[in-house]
């Protein structure tokens, strides 16, 4: 039997963080809507430039009538496993911002938007379902599908539903499905800045 990766986190750290992860199989249970939103409500709370609050989720729930579009406007090898999942979403940025009474250039869209999208799949995490991230989508079909408007971006695609416990899954399947680990700490952290070059 195919052991999974041991995720062991170097420096104590709450579970949360090394728990989250992005399955592929998932059971097909429908994710109901306030369940969603719950998700959506941590992402709320999250950290913003200005307080500007970029983030905007867009989503179809398993079954409803923009469920179809959702999962079509996903690369094929998306699609494969995400039409298991109960939840679709696309969470976009608005790329200006309101300071005072004027609209400028936000520097920080995208990353306020990633530390909504962290908030997010933390939140799914402890509700007991995964959110797995993707980029793998028709970026220009979606642009025009979702009505999304000028001067916002679509910063990725999430497909949240309720992972299948590997013990189920197939061997081959169990092995693909095995949780990633990650470069050590002391390959990104440095103490006083970059270390000298050449
Ligand atoms: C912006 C972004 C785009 C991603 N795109 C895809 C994707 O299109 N398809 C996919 O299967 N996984 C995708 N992933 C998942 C990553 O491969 C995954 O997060 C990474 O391997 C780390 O694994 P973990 O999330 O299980 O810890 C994406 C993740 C992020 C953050």
């Amino acid at each position: 039997m195919t052991e999974p990766t041991p995720r062991s986190p170097d420096h104590a750290i709450d579970p949360l963080f090394h728990t989250r992860r992005s399955p592929r199989a998932f059971t097909g249970e429908a994710v109901p809507e306030a369940e969603l939103m719950r998700m959506i409500e941590a992402a709320r709370w999250s950290p913003s430039a200005y307080n500007a609050q970029p983030w905007r989720f867009l989503y179809a729930l398993r079954g409803d009538r923009h469920w179809d579009l959702f999962l079509d406007l996903l690369v094929p090898g998306n699609q494969r496993w995400a039409k298991d999942t109960g939840a679709l979403l696309f969470l976009v940025s608005s790329v200006n911002m309101k300071v005072g009474d004027e609209l400028k250039p936000s520097a920080s869209h995208s990353f306020d938007a990633g530390a909504a999208s962290l908030a997010f799949q933390l939140q799914a995490i402890r509700q007991g379902w995964h959110a797995h991230g993707m980029a793998g989508f028709d970026r220009d079909r979606a642009m025009t599908a979702l009505n999304v408007p000028e001067h916002h971006r679509i910063e990725a695609a999430y497909a949240v539903g309720r992972m299948t416990p590997p013990a189920e899954l197939p061997e081959e399947q169990r092995a693909r499905e095995a949780p990633n680990g990650r470069r050590p700490i002391t390959d990104f952290t440095f103490a006083g800045g970059f270390p000298a070059q050449g």
